[in-house]
């Protein structure tokens, strides 16, 4: 099996929705219990068997994640760290480790804020041609892309933060890409919010037939709301003490 597989973390953004914590600070930097956030998606990307690693910020806090994570040897993987100006989403931020990833390998794509107890894998999903993404079922998924399926449980189509959900499946914020989503990325539009999306990105896929789902178990929750993060720094706790 050719398995040749790279993480990126995502850790740009303005961290608005936890005004004012994060005014001087990096939304994942902050704590989520006892450790600053983005250790958490480290960590699944290392579970996934992953420790080549691009890390994606702004320019302003860039050196904020060298110092504290540096070339990665302390937690056993090889850090590699790109610039992302201005805030203009997830698809963009991504866009910037273009050069990071060579054409015939896969990549395991995280935000830096999303918190997942455990992470499944199927197998192919670092040697086939297809892209991935992981669906949490939730009550409330209407603040998340939420997925539309097919009475065979196939993703039909994503809507972002719709007002009446299609359905309880949050997209959460993992993705397996092959590398040629950079070059559709490149062709993208700004949406009304003026980011490039990755539910566009994720759309694309399911037009060509070539998106899959993975449906979690286990706590899942991002940390870029105040109760959000509450919910995972109370998640990390039990999980430290039990
Ligand atoms: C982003 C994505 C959304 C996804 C969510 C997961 O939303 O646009 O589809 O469900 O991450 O955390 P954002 O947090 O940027 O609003």
């Amino acid at each position: 099996m050719n398995e040749k597989k790279k993480g990126i973390i995502l850790a740009g953004g303005t961290g608005s929705r936890l005004y004012p914590l994060t005014k001087i600070t990096n939304k994942h930097l902050l704590p989520v219990y006892n450790k600053p956030m983005i250790f958490y998606p480290l960590g699944t990307l290392k579970s996934m068997g992953i420790n080549d690693i691009c890390i994606v910020s702004g320019g302003e806090h860039i050196d904020d994640f060298v110092r504290l994570l540096g070339s990665g040897l302390e937690f056993e993987v090889k850090l590699t760290y790109k610039i992302q100006d201005g805030s203009k989403g997830i698809a963009h931020a991504l866009l910037q480790a273009e050069e990071f990833v060579k054409n015939d390998e896969k990549i395991a794509v995280i935000l830096g804020d999303n918190i997942f107890e455990k992470v499944e894998a199927p197998l192919n999903i670092f040697s086939d041609d297809n892209a991935y993404i992981y669906l949490k079922e939730i009550e409330n998924p209407e603040r998340f892309g939420v997925a539309k399926l097919s009475n065979e449980g196939n993703v039909i189509e994503i809507l972002e933060k719709p007002k009446n959900p299609p359905s309880k499946f949050a997209v959460t914020g993992l993705y397996i890409y092959p590398s040629d989503v950079f070059n559709f990325i490149k062709t993208l539009k700004p949406s009304q919010r003026g980011e490039l999306e990755i539910t566009d990105v994720n759309n694309w896929y399911i037009k060509q037939g070539r998106l899959k789902a993975v449906f979690i178990e286990g706590f899942w929750s991002d940390a870029g709301t105040f109760n959000s993060l509450l919910e995972s720094t109370l998640f990390a706790s039990k999980r430290q003490n039990k």
